[in-house]
């Protein structure tokens, strides 16, 4: 029995799929549920590739301490300096540094020859070394690249100092049987590989990212790199919670452990879609809406008889609450408290006070509240990841009428500015016009969902839009049972970002300025 490492890139890798952006608070808040979770390794982010990426690796290194933080580096000195440099103040650092071997690779994007490949590789390594004590190295599209040469270079920056050897199958090309090639070709001749963790990497475009994942384990990897809900570039990556759950309930196959608290994998997922507005399909293994749901009568049926007739997992193993109705109108803070506390969040009094004003609003809309309102309270009610310079002060739609029409007033840094009316195709469109007019900036709608969270006419509608603004992208998110106030308060939100990001820079430059004139 081996005890399989998990490197979580959710806030690297995944951050990376397209729209799921998260602001420096929001990664922060991700990071101490990824330690919650109980992840070995938190990959924070991309230190070169922005001052975000930056501040997010520095932020998460210094305030959470158990995983080890880690921070991707390719194979120049640039690059590793910086990563070093924002993960300074970790208790545990790992530099993960990466340069792609494939012949596809070297000739096309690179242009480099393997020689010089491999000299580089090992002068990353070499220097990495020199500044953080732990140091990862992967070859990039590893499992496009001629085995012997991976096998040199494996070799080559393991005796350079590497102690984790990662082995991506970038662009999800790979399938089980090749995995299995691979790895166990690198644990039989690798020199120096018993000294070294190996690890693996896969990206899902063929839909077998956690089958190969498994067939590395099966051959000798000891780390697996994935992320909450499979998130990340194209098809995303290895997902987490599918991995480890195949390593619990089929440990008959996979006769090895983890360090993860599988109880903390609903809430891990939740958030991480409050968070990113990205929610996994209904039918997503271990946390899709629908994971436990059983419709067909006879399933019904037959778990009511004997769970184990249709079920290989129970919900409360993965730490999905019970769905049961709960408080009402007449409850107070202590039975909200409580509650809370049952699904597992600890509220500080700040945010039991910002949820229970919530609560009281929407049980005087709402017979019953359910676990999942209750959740969605707490998500809209802790949005204040940015100072909130507009706030909705009335909104008025008349919906039915073509075209809508809609006003809306704010209060800008509390005060309160004039009534603004919008016209648009419909009611949403007309409200969004009305704020456009009260806010100094353009902006670009360019992707809106709502999503209902409980079922039933007075559901809580959960909205998470994108917005344009100069060409940069901020995302929202609001909660309500009028959708309408839902969307503007996302809107808002969105637009709150981007006029503290303007804020920033402007900041920045005035700095700057200084610093030229002295
Ligand atoms: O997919 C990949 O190759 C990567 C590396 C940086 C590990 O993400
Ligand atoms: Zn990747």
């Amino acid at each position: 029995m081996a005890r399989i490492e998990i490197f979580d890139t959710t806030l690297r890798d995944g951050e990376q799929s397209p729209g799921a952006t998260m602001t420096l608070s929001e990664k922060l808040r991700m990071a101490h549920q990824l330690e919650a979770l109980g992840v070995d390794i938190i990959e924070a982010g991309f230190p070169i590739s922005s001052t975000d990426d930056f501040n997010a690796v520095q932020m998460i290194a210094k305030e959470v301490r158990r995983p080890v933080i880690a921070g991707l580096a390719r194979a120049t000195r640039l690059d590793i300096d910086r990563a070093a440099e924002a993960l300074e103040n970790a208790d545990r650092a790992r530099l993960h540094t990466f340069l792609a071997t494939s012949s596809i690779h070297l000739q096309h994007k690179l242009k480099i020859s393997e020689q010089q490949c491999l000299d580089q590789a090992v002068e990353a390594v070499t220097y990495a070394k020199t500044l953080v004590d732990e140091v990862e190295f992967s070859p990039e599209d590893a499992l496009r690249t001629d085995l012997p040469f991976l096998t040199r270079i494996v070799e080559a920056v393991i005796e350079a100092g590497a102690s984790v050897v990662n082995i991506p199958d970038t662009v999800g090309y790979a399938h089980p049987a090749q995995i299995r090639e691979v790895i166990g070709t690198l644990v039989a001749q690798a020199k120096g590989v018993e000294n070294v963790v190996l690890s693996v990497h896969c990206h899902n475009d063929l839909g077998l990212a956690v089958a190969n994942s498994l067939a590395a384990i099966e051959t000798g990897a000891r780390q697996v790199e994935c992320t909450v809900n499979g998130i990340g570039e194209r098809a995303g990556n290895t997902a987490l919670e599918e991995v480890v759950m195949a390593l619990v309930v089929r440990n008959d196959a996979y006769p090895h452990v983890t360090g993860i608290n599988t109880r903390e994998l609903h809430r891990s997922s939740q958030l991480l879609s409050y968070l990113t507005g990205i929610h996994p399909q209904p039918n997503k293994a271990i946390v899709g809406k629908n994971a436990f749901a059983h419709e067909a009568g006879i399933h019904q049926d037959g778990v009511l008889k004997e769970r184990t007739t249709y079920e290989i997992m129970t919900p409360e193993l993965v730490g999905v609450p019970e769905s049961q109705l709960v408080l009402g109108k007449h409850s107070g803070r202590n039975a909200l408290n409580r509650r809370y506390r049952d699904l597992g969040y600890e509220l500080t009094t700040e945010d039991l006070e910002r949820s229970y004003k919530l609560f009281k609003l929407l049980a005087d809309q709402k017979k019953a509240i359910l676990d999942e309102d209750l959740i969605s309270i707490l998500h809209h009610g802790t949005m204040e990841d940015v100072p909130q310079r507009f706030k909705l002060h009335t909104l008025d739609v008349v919906c039915g009428k073509r075209p809508g029409e809609a006003q809306v007033r704010l209060l800008d840094e509390g005060v309160e500015g004039e009534l603004s009316v919008g016209i648009g195709d419909g009611p949403l469109a007309a409200a969004f016009a009305a704020v456009d007019a009260l806010i100094p900036f353009k902006t670009q709608l360019d992707d809106l969902a709502i999503q209902a969270n409980t079922p039933g006419g007075d559901a809580v509608g959960e909205v998470n839009l994108r917005i344009l603004v100069q060409g940069r992208t901020f995302t929202g998110r609001g909660a309500s049972p009028d959708v309408v106030d839902g969307a503007v308060r996302a809107y808002l939100h969105a637009i709150n970002k981007a006029a503290h990001a303007s804020t920033l820079e402007t900041k920045a430059m005035e700095q700057s300025n200084y610093l030229w004139g002295v």
